[in-house]
């Protein structure tokens, strides 16, 4: 599974791909707004440091209006995809950037028949919000499973990039269902090192190298 991560904060991106944790990036306008930072500045800067595929998403809600922002974003560098809402105008953008050999990213989906439609319409990535499934007591776990199988059952190509991932077992929970991209805030990604057993271990071996005087530099 690959790793995104979700957030338009240079300096966290820098630490994890520098780890080289970094298979791509994911933005929307929320993490846009909480950088501060200029949309087309910042996703530039994004797109120089990480190789893999920069989610930059539109902010129109009329079909053409989203197409000449996605066009305009497109033109940041190659390692673009941009990113669509899941409505009828983001479905008719998604065809006619994909069309033209943009990547695209449609986001918000919530439904099993919203994925089937946006790999109809050729969408390189399909973006289901685990999250803010859990948060109204939905199971957004479930709806990667069904999204897996359906894709499956017809050979689409749609990369299923989970997404809203609230948690380090979302990321290992994904991974098993067979999720092709996860995207996670950095502090979700770090935790995954986190176990207590690791944090014990250490501790007992670090007590006894002290005591035994072991120095090795
Ligand atoms: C994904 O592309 C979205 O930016 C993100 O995962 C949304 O997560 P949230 O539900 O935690 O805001």
């Amino acid at each position: 599974m690959k790793f995104f991560v979700d957030t338009a904060e240079i300096d966290q991106i820098k630490e994890l791909n520098d780890l080289g944790m970094v298979d791509g990036v994911t933005t929307n306008p929320s993490l846009i707004a909480k950088s501060g930072r200029d949309i087309l500045e910042v996703t530039k800067e994004i797109c120089d440091m990480v190789s893999g595929p920069v989610s930059a998403e539109v902010v129109a809600l009329e079909a053409d209006d989203m197409l000449a922002e996605g066009r305009k974003l497109a033109k940041i560098a190659d390692n673009i995809a941009v990113k669509v809402p899941l409505t009828w105008a983001g479905l008719k953008t998604c065809k006619t950037l994909s069309d033209e050999g943009t990547m695209v990213n449609v986001t918000l989906c919530f439904s099993a028949n919203q994925a089937l439609l946006a790999a109809k319409a050729g969408a390189t990535f399909i973006s289901p919000f685990i999250g803010r499934l859990d948060d109204i007591n939905l199971d957004g776990l479930e709806l990667i499973e069904d999204i897996r199988t359906i894709y499956d059952n017809y050979g689409f190509e749609t990369n299923i990039l989970a997404a809203s991932i609230r948690s380090a077992n979302h990321m290992s929970d994904c991974a098993k269902i067979g999720a092709d991209v996860a995207t996670a805030p950095p502090n979700v990604i770090k935790a995954m090192a986190n176990h207590v057993l690791t944090d014990k271990g250490l501790a007992a071996f670090m007590a006894d190298a002290r005591k035994a005087g072991i120095k090795i530099v």
